[in-house]
């Protein structure tokens, strides 16, 4: 396990950190294997009941880094390959409780890995945005499909396509999160909630997880669809010019893409 995705166990539940506080918590292709090594090994580990999924009181994450997306973008072609999808996956599969407690930026994946855990806890610093459009891309992680279950198809729409952030009294009102806490009390908080998981029955949360997934039986096919276009996006014109308005620190022009 790298050094930017810290592990710990305590009791039967097990904490991943995010821990690349300089990058604003930006994942890389080595964070997405190691949290999939963790997340594959617990869903099997008897020792493990239940999982934290966490940032800082700073930051949740920046969301993919963008100079990995450049120098190495996902090619849906290699499926599980690509670590960002493997770590997709492994969420979407994950069998036992997922509580996750964000505080300041949640960016991109940031946001829709939230929509596969069980629990959510946000600090009152937090601030969610999915700008796949404005990178030139398109949506991931199902969020396509989740987000407009979750809140209606305009208001899915208006995230998904504005990019814009939101905050969390707005995340709390659409059912994104569970609670706001000031940002020192969300990681003890989310602790706590697992724990009180960890001590029910294994077996009846497995259940009852497994029955509330069922009604998704299209994700899985939907979160390879959303790969393909997107891993076809990042290597298009759009996304070409998105990213180097970053570097460049200006405006994109979408005018010609
Ligand atoms: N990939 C790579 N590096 C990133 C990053 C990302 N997604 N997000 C932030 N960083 C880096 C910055 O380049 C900067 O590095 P530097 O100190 O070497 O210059 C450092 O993290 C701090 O970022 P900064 O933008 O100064 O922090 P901020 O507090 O002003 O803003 C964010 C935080 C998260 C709102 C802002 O960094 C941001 O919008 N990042 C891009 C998010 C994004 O588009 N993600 C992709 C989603 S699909």
């Amino acid at each position: 396990m790298s050094e930017f995705i810290l592990k710990h166990q305590e009791g039967a539940v097990l904490t991943l950190t995010f821990n690349r506080v300089d990058k604003k918590n930006a994942l890389l292709g080595e964070m997405y294997t190691d949290l999939s090594d963790a997340l594959e090994r617990a869903s099997t580990d008897d020792a493990v009941r239940a999982v934290v999924l966490q940032g800082s009181v700073e930051v949740f994450t920046a969301g993919n880094d963008l100079i990995d997306f450049l120098s190495n973008p996902p090619d849906a072609g290699k499926g599980r390959e690509v670590p960002v999808f493997r770590f997709l996956e492994a969420l979407r599969a994950f069998p036992k409780p997922i509580v996750a407690a964000v505080c300041g930026p949640a960016v991109g994946v940031g946001t829709t890995l939230l929509m596969h855990c069980d629990l959510v806890y946000a600090g009152d610093n937090a601030a969610f945005s999915m700008p796949f459009v404005n990178l030139g891309v398109c949506p991931e992680a199902g969020s396509s499909l989740l987000l407009q279950n979750l809140v209606g198809y305009h208001r899915a729409a208006e995230k998904l396509m504005l990019g814009e952030p939101f905050y969390a009294e707005e995340a709390l009102e659409m059912g994104l999160v569970n609670r706001i806490l000031p940002p020192h009390e969300v990681n003890g908080y989310a602790q706590a909630q697992a724990a009180k998981l960890a001590a029910k029955s294994v077996a009846s949360l497995r259940i009852t997880k497994a029955l509330m997934k069922q009604h998704h039986p299209t994700l899985s096919a939907v979160m390879m669809e959303e790969g393909k276009h997107f891993s076809e996006l990042i290597r298009g014109p759009a996304a070409k010019e998105a990213m180097s308005a970053i570097m460049e620190k200006r405006r994109p022009d979408f005018s010609k893409c």
